[in-house]
Formats: structure tokens, C-alpha cells, sequence
């Protein structure tokens, strides 16, 4: 099916689009949309840099919630999507999905980079279904790329500027239909942030929802300076996070966190004092408590046993009795703003899995990967497309 779908996109550049005529009330808001910039623009044919043709819509004039146009953006862009809950197998990729419109109060920004998160793979899975957008959908909450349009409302952020987020204030109700496995996404100003200048498109793609959960994580379990902690599932996309941020940024007295064998001298490398192998020791067996345990793993009926009287035990997924407790996050950009220092300086560094990036048309292997639950740090998408 890859290779049908990628020679289908180099023979005929208007391929049906797994997105339907509008039916939906927000499909039809797209498309209206969509199609008053288009009427009031001037359409022509362009050959893009691999060599395929496709229809380039230069604006003629700014629709009222677009402050500014001088970028030009295409009617239609390529994204992945799927139209039926399922495994990785339900993504396809469409190269006829309308570029989303631009909200007053948003950006529109050309996704140079995406990663991948196991939020994404539940939500494909249906495990979300009640509180889910309507179907199609184009996943992906994290990106980074470069503003190429700005809404009328929007006060800091101008074509230009490179930009990194999680696209979706609340990552289960109601998330954005069109995400960030495209060329473009749409996304509010407030959830975004300017990129450290030091890290690439990839780096920073990989941070945003990991990095804001470790944070809202530490921050919801009244961690500060002085106090131990034991992160769980420590070589993760989140735990590798946790880690560096409990020591660099909250000023932990002591991080402990588990990984797998190979992954121990990579727990040390990101500032944990204590490295346990989970599969020669059970960290519930050990004598040592913490102030606080960060459990990124669902293993939050053992985690309560290794905390102190008084300490909490904040996790990500999975059952927990109190005094632990389960919170999901909300995106901000201003705690991105805020960390921004920290990645510019090298205190925190983002982890991409080495065995990506991987290409925009290896997302369904991508995807694979990721659900294997073995990934280090985070699977990222890039270049796109
Ligand atoms: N509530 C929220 O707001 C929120 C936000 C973000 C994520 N989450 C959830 O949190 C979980 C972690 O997310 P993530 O992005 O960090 O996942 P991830 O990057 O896919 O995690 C993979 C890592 O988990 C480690 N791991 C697996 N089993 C382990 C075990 N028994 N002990 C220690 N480490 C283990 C693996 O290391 P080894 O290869 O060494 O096993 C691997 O490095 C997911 O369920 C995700 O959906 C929730």
C-alpha cells in the first residue's frame, strides 16, 4: 500500500482525498473557509522540489481573520489520516487534505517536524472515541516548524518565526481534527512557543507534550529543591524529561528512575544518581523511599509503596490508590517559554530515538516502533514532507 500510495502521488498530483465532501459542521466551516481564500486568490500550477506538481494559491487579498499573507501557502497540503479507528494500518497518506484555516487568535504554521505520542496511537485505537473530533482525522499533537500566517488577534508571533508546541490544549476532549502529520497545521498562539535557537526542527519537535507533562507532573506533585525522587520508565519520551528537569530545573536532592539494562548508562547520562535495572530488581523490594514518584510506566499499585509518609506519587497512565494520583496534561506555551532557557543553556536536552528521524512517509513504521513500548526518548518525524 506505501509504495501504490507513493507512486500515486508522483503520477497524478489530484488523487482522491480520504476527506469527503463536507458533512460535518466543522468540515463545512473548512471548507467554507478554504474556499472563500481561494475565490479571492489567484491559483497556478507549481513544481515543488521533488518534482511533483501541485496547485499553489496566492492570496489576493487578507480574509478578515488573517492579519497578514505574504507567504504563499497551497489550497491543499499532504497529511496522514485515517478514517476508521484501528492499528497503524488505518493511516493513509492523502495529498489532497485542505490546509487548515488560520483562527484569529492562531498561527499557521509549515511543519518542518512531528513526533509521535503514545496518546496518538490510543486515540487512532479508539480508546478515546466519546470525547474525540470527528472522523477523519490527521493525528499528531507535537510539532515545529516555521509561522507562515498569523491571525488578526495574534500579538507576538509573525510570519517567519520558528515555532514549537503541542497543537491541542486538552489532549482527549475534543482534540484538533487536523493535526501535526502535515505539511500545515493550525494552532493558537498561546499554546506555542518560540524554538531555542540551539536545537533543530527535530530536537524541538520531540519536547512539547513530554516536556509539558514532566513539568505539570513535577509541579501538581509539590516538587522542589531538596527533595528525592524516583522516575519510572526513566528512557522514555516523558521519563527522560522528568529526569533532567527534576535535577536541573526543580533542584532535586536525589533522582533515582528504572530502565531496561541497556538503557541504565543513558539514565546516568541524564542526571540520575540511581540507575535500576528493572529486570534484575523490583524497585518496590528496595529499601530506599522518595519525596515524590513520577510513574510514567502504570505500575502505580507498586509505586505507592516506595513513597514517603507524605510525599505523592504522580502518574501518567494506569489505576492508582491515593496518595497517588492521575492528571492529564494541558498544553501551554508559556511553560515552553519558560523551559526555553534551560534548552538553550544545555541543562535539558531533547533525546530523539536514534533509530529515526524518520521520513514522512515511514509514519505507519514510525507508529510500529513507537507501540513497541521500547523507544529512547522520542520518535520524530522529519523533514515533512
Ligand atoms: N496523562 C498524561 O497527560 C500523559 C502525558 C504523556 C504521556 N502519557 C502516558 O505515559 C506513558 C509514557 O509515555 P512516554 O511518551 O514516555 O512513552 P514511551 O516514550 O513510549 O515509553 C517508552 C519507554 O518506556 C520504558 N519502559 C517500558 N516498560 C518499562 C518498565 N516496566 N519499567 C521501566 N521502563 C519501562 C521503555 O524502556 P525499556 O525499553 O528499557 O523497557 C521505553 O524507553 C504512556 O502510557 C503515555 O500515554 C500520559
Amino acid at each position: 500500500m506505501q509504495a501504490f500510495i507513493s507512486s500515486s502521488i508522483l503520477t497524478n498530483p489530484c488523487p482522491r482525498s480520504l476527506f469527503p465532501r463536507p458533512t460535518t459542521q466543522s468540515q463545512l466551516l473548512l471548507s467554507s473557509v478554504t474556499g472563500a481564500r481561494t475565490s479571492a486568490a489567484t491559483a497556478r500550477r507549481s513544481v515543488q522540489g521533488d518534482g511533483s506538481a501541485r496547485c499553489v494559491v496566492t492570496p489576493a487579498s487578507s480574509s478578515p481573520a488573517v492579519a497578514a499573507a505574504a507567504t504563499e501557502v497551497p489550497e491543499k497540503m499532504k497529511a496522514w489520516a485515517y478514517d476508521e479507528y484501528g492499528d497503524a494500518g488505518v493511516l493513509k497518506l492523502d495529498e489532497a487534505v485542505s490546509v487548515p484555516p488560520v483562527g484569529e487568535d492562531q498561527v499557521l504554521v509549515r511543519v518542518e517536524a512531528a513526533a509521535l505520542n503514545p496518546v496518538d496511537s490510543k486515540r487512532r485505537m479508539g480508546k478515546f472515541k466519546a470525547t474525540d473530533s470527528p472522523l477523519p482525522t490527521v493525528p499528531g499533537y507535537d510539532m515545529a516548524g516555521v509561522v507562515v500566517k498569523v491571525g488578526s488577534q495574534v500579538k507576538s508571533l509573525k510570519e517567519g518565526d520558528e515555532v514549537y508546541g503541542h497543537i491541542s490544549e486538552k489532549v482527549l476532549e475534543g482534540p484538533k481534527q487536523y493535526g501535526s502529520l502535515a505539511e500545515y497545521t493550525a494552532v493558537e498562539e498561546k499554546l506555542v512557543a518560540v524554538k531555542p535557537k540551539n536545537i533543530d526542527f527535530a530536537q524541538a519537535a520531540g519536547l512539547p507534550l513530554a516536556i509539558e507533562t514532566a513539568h505539570e507532573g513535577l509541579e501538581r506533585a509539590g516538587f522542589s529543591a531538596g527533595k528525592s525522587i524516583l522516575v519510572l520508565g526513566g528512557a522514555g519520551g516523558v521519563g527522560s524529561l522528568v529526569i533532567q528537569m527534576a535535577k536541573q530545573v526543580f533542584g532535586a536532592s536525589k533522582v533515582a528512575a528504572t530502565a531496561s539494562t541497556p538503557k541504565l548508562e543513558l539514565l546516568k547520562s541524564l542526571g540520575a544518581d540511581v540507575a535500576i535495572d528493572y529486570t534484575k530488581e523490583n524497585f518496590e523490594e528496595l529499601p530506599e523511599k522518595y519525596d515524590v514518584v513520577f510513574d510514567a510506566v502504570g505500575q502505580g499499585d507498586k509505586a505507592v509503596k516506595v513513597v514517603n509518609e507524605g510525599g505523592s506519587v504522580v502518574v501518567l497512565t494506569g489505576a492508582v490508590a491515593p496518595p497517588g494520583f492521575r492528571f492529564v496534561v494541558t498544553s501551554d506555551g508559556s511553560v515552553l517559554t519558560k523551559l526555553n532557557p534551560y534548552l538553550e543553556s544545555g541543562k535539558v536536552k531533547p533525546i530523539v530515538d536514534p533509530k529515526g528521524p524518520f521520513p514522512f512517509s515511514q509514519v505507519v513504521e514510525a507508529f510500529s516502533y513507537l507501540e513497541t513500548g521500547r523507544a529512547t526518548g522520542k520518535v520524530v518525524i522529519s523533514p515533512i514532507p
